[in-house]
């Protein structure tokens, strides 16, 4: 596909000698609305060269750039030059492109040969997978499809909370209180029972905690009932976990937790000390992080235990030999911010100039709505019921909408779930937010619902008119302005693409899909596709097909699905 962009730059490089081709690219601007161009060229930097007022500069400019094949029109206004793409170009590049690559549009190879590690989800396992962990699921499995559609070879890693201290609250708890039979029936909330009953009790109790470090202890030195006990929690929760990521229908190549890097510890805490960054603090090793305006950080403590730190320390280390990862990504909330400060910091410490490479990716809080869901103190929103309620309440839409829908269930799975993860990839990452199933739920709105009704919509005109796809249709029937802004939006998809992976910010795609899908339904609202006119209607068709590929390839890189009717 043509760049109209680059074009423009080498339009106005063979009539200026005083700017470079990528000064030139610089100084082109987007003006706030397509009345006044696709683009601007303001001329300021040219008046040592052309020794000339800007504004005619910009007239002499326009007259030796008249007629063009990719703009249609150059305007000199004031001291900007104004380009004006030429329509039916923009069309016949755009549709033809998507033609060829179908749902492969808006990908490059630009990740060709490189490797990304995506960790996210990672929940602990002594403790619930709530809603909060949606938005590090959420996000890190949007992250994976943007990295792997830009070529990157990726590694999906879940590193799982399941090593520490709280696993000695578990089996303490559970060997005072617990019964195996009620813990497998319900396996989540029963240990949570026990978890939130131990430490309640450890509040009057001291020698609960003195009771937790021990079987941690245990578990640390491979005692056979510490790790039985241990096993048998894991594996109970793991399946839990397994089915909302079913739900979600996400799936890991690896599930390497905590745990995994037990037997990596010793060595990454001996290499430390040889580097000289430990030391010791009543009797807990630590590095002092003070001139880097950090508190020091615990490595090990008095009985020999090490810490969420260490092990992640010991896991990039494993990470870097074991798949010498070019990006290597960690989606996990901004409370952890100075954690992972601090640990990266450490990484360069000693010496591994890759340490930049290990990146956090940091998002804000969700917070219930009052009245959402039961969010009474000490009360935890379980995903589960979060995503199951989503696929409830849609079935009744799609009960009152279009009783006779065949898998109707299929559908409100799909349109349930998608409206979750819709909501979630809205904003910013970075923000805060509040759940609200009304916002999320909706069929009208800037909802998943919304866009998936949109992509259907464009799937039964393409049934309705017989599209035909090798049928010779008529760019200049596609240059009005509701077809342009359409071709606009398809145009910059892969832009978007681009930098979504750049920022780690998947809500350009929710964005940009949102407006493609207004725009279609402007267009469809304004403009009859199924015409007599077999020419015209394939021609519009052709449109539309763009459309409903563009969006469906969106929604699948945030991880929704799109049902073709709904
Ligand atoms: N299990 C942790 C939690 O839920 C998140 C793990 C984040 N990843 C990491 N490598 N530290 O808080």
């Amino acid at each position: 596909m043509i760049d109209f962009k680059e074009e423009l730059i080498s339009l106005l490089k063979q009539n200026i000698d005083s700017l470079t081709h990528e000064e030139i690219g610089k100084l082109i601007e987007i003006p706030p609305s397509y009345d006044m161009g696709d683009f601007a060229f303001p001329v300021f930097k040219l008046a040592k060269e052309y020794k000339k007022a800007p504004n005619i500069i910009a007239k002499e400019l326009e007259s030796k750039l008249a007629n063009n094949v990719n703009f249609e029109r150059i305007e000199a206004v004031g001291p900007y030059l104004n380009f004006f793409i030429n329509k039916e170009k923009l069309a016949s590049e755009v549709l033809n492109e998507i033609k060829e690559k179908k749902d492969k549009y808006g990908s490059t190879n630009v990740g060709e040969g490189k490797k990304v590690i995506v960790e996210f989800s990672s929940p602990n396992i002594a403790k619930p997978f709530h809603i909060g962990h949606i938005r590090s699921t959420v996000i890190g499995n949007s992250l994976s499809k943007i990295y792997k559609f830009l070529g990157f070879d990726v590694v999906t890693i879940n590193h799982l909370g399941d090593y520490g201290t709280q696993f000695g609250m578990l089996i303490s708890a559970y060997k005072r209180w617990g019964d195996k039979e009620i813990i497998e029936k319900d396996p989540i909330r029963e240990l949570l029972k026990l978890y939130v009953r131990f430490n309640s009790e450890a509040e009057n109790n001291p020698e609960l905690m003195e009771e937790a470090r021990h079987w941690f202890k245990k578990l640390e030195d491979k005692d056979e009932e510490a790790l039985n006990l241990w096993k048998w929690i894991r594996d109970i929760s793991l399946k839990e976990f397994n089915r909302v990521y079913d739900l979600l229908n996400i799936k890991f190549d690896s599930y390497a937790g905590e745990s995994f890097y037990s037997d990596k510890m010793p060595a990454v805490v001996e290499e430390m000390k040889e580097k000289g960054l430990l030391k010791e603090s009543e009797g807990a090793l630590i590095v002092d992080l003070e001139p880097y305006g950090m508190p020091p950080a615990l490595i090990m403590k008095k009985d020999g235990s090490t810490l969420y730190t260490t092990r992640d320390i010991a896991a990039a280390i494993y990470r870097k030999e074991h798949y010498d990862f070019y990006k290597n990504i960690y989606v996990v909330a901004s409370q952890q911010n100075l954690h992972f400060k601090a640990w990266i910091k450490i990484l360069e410490l000693m010496g591994y100039e890759w340490a930049r490479d290990c990146i956090h990716v940091p998002f804000g809080m969700v917070s219930l709505e009052e009245g959402t869901l039961s969010t009474r103190k000490g009360r935890v929103v379980f995903l589960e019921d979060v995503l199951n309620t989503a696929i409830e309440r849609t079935k009744e839409v799609i009960e009152e909408r279009n009783p006779n829908l065949p898998n109707k269930e299929e559908v409100a799975k799909q349109v349930g779930i998608g409206a979750v993860v819709f909501q979630e990839l809205f904003n910013q990452r970075i923000k805060d937010y509040t759940f609200s199933w009304e916002r999320t739920l909706s069929f009208e709105g800037e909802t998943g619902p919304y866009v998936q009704y949109t992509h259907a919509r464009a799937n039964s005109l393409l049934e309705k008119g017989n599209y035909d796809q090798s049928y010779e249709i008529s760019y200049k029937d596609l240059t009005k302005e509701e077809e342009t802004n359409i071709l606009r939006n398809l145009y910059g998809f892969s832009e978007v693409i681009i930098d979504s992976m750049e920022k780690n910010e998947p809500y350009f795609i929710t964005r940009h899909i949102l407006e493609l899908a207004k725009l279609f339904n402007k267009y469809y609202n304004s403009t009859s596709i199924i015409v007599e006119d077999e020419k015209l209607k394939q021609t519009r068709l052709s449109l539309v097909y763009a459309v409903k590929t563009a969006i469906k390839t969106g929604l699948s890189l945030l991880g929704i699905e799109a049902p073709n009717k709904m």
